[in-house]
C-alpha cells in the first residue's frame, strides 16, 4: 500500500498568495508526513516558469517528503530547460541534447509506484503527450506489470465542465486510452491545470483533479470572486492499495500553522 499527497497548481510568483498558501499546505503535510509516502505536484508550479519562481517553488516543496513533479503549461513558457535544470537539477538528455525533452517521473515505493508524465507543449496551454512521452510510458508501465500504479499528468483527458480550462484540455487522449488498455495495474488516475477538486472517470479508471493550490476555478453557476476569496488552500490525499484499488479524500489546510 502507497498513500500520497497530491498538490497541484502552486502558481508561483513572487506574491505572498501563492507563497502564504504553498506554505500552508506544506506545514500541514509537514505534520503527517510520517504516514505519506510521496508528494505529488502535478504541474504549474510557478505562474510564468522564470528561474527565480521556479526556485521559489522548490525551495517551498522541500521538507520530509521526496517530491514527484511534473510541469504545467505555466512552467514551461520558455520551453523546458528551466524546470529541468531548477527541479531537477539536470541539463537534460545524454546525447547532448538540452533540456527540451519531455520531463517524465517514476517514484517507486513499497507497494506501489507513482508515474507522471508530461504534458506540456512549451509555450501553449493546451496539453499532448507526445510521441516520446507515450514510448516512454509503455517501457515504464511494462517494467511495473505487477505493480499497482497511479499515472499522472497536468492536462485533463476528459471535458470537466468547466470554463475556463476544457478548451485547453489534452488533445489526442485516445492514444492514452489504448496504451492503457494494456496495462491494467494502473489503478487510478491524477491531474491538476483546473483548479478544482474533482472526480471523473478517463479509461475505465478513476480520474481525480487536484484543487488548486493557489485558487478555485468557479464552475458557471458560481461567483468568480466569492469563490477565489473564500477557499483555502486544499490537497488531496490517494491511498494505493494491496488489491489494486485507488482511494482518495479531500482536505484543506487549515490556517495558521505556518
Ligand atoms: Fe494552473
Ligand atoms: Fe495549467
Amino acid at each position: 500500500m502507497i498513500t500520497l499527497a497530491h498538490i497541484s497548481d502552486l502558481h508561483v510568483d513572487g506574491g505572498s498568495r501563492a507563497r502564504e498558501r504553498v506554505e500552508q499546505v506544506m506545514a500541514y503535510l509537514d505534520a503527517v508526513a510520517d504516514s505519506v509516502d510521496a508528494l505529488v505536484v502535478t504541474g504549474d508550479l510557478t505562474e510564468n516558469g522564470t528561474v527565480g519562481e521556479l526556485e521559489e517553488a522548490r525551495a517551498l516543496l522541500s521538507g520530509r517528503l521526496p517530491a514527484v513533479i511534473c510541469p504545467g503549461n505555466h512552467d514551461v513558457v520558455e520551453g523546458r530547460a528551466p524546470f529541468r535544470r531548477v527541479m531537477l537539477g539536470s541539463e537534460g538528455g545524454e546525447k547532448g541534447d538540452p533540456g527540451e525533452a519531455p520531463v517524465n517521473a517514476v517514484h517507486r515505493a513499497d507497494g506501489g509506484a507513482v508515474v507522471l508524465c508530461d504534458s506540456t507543449v512549451p509555450s501553449e496551454d493546451g496539453g499532448l503527450l507526445s510521441e516520446e512521452t507515450l514510448d516512454w510510458l509503455e517501457d515504464t508501465l511494462a517494467d511495473l506489470r505487477q505493480t499497482p500504479v497511479v499515472l499522472g499528468f497536468h492536462h485533463h483527458p476528459v471535458k470537466l465542465h468547466t470554463p475556463y480550462v476544457d478548451h485547453i484540455a489534452m488533445q489526442g487522449a485516445d492514444r492514452l486510452s489504448v496504451l492503457l488498455a494494456r496495462h491494467p495495474q494502473v489503478a487510478g488516475l491524477l491531474c491538476g491545470h483546473a483548479h478544482t477538486a474533482a472526480a471523473t472517470a478517463f479509461a475505465q479508471r478513476p480520474l481525480l483533479v487536484a484543487p488548486g493550490t493557489v485558487s478555485v476555478a468557479p464552475l458557471p453557476w458560481e461567483d468568480a470572486e466569492q469563490v477565489y476569496a473564500a477557499h483555502p488552500p486544499a490537497l488531496a490525499f490517494h491511498i494505493l492499495d494491496d488489491e489494486g484499488r485507488m482511494t482518495t479524500h479531500f482536505r484543506t489546510a487549515p490556517a495558521g500553522r505556518t
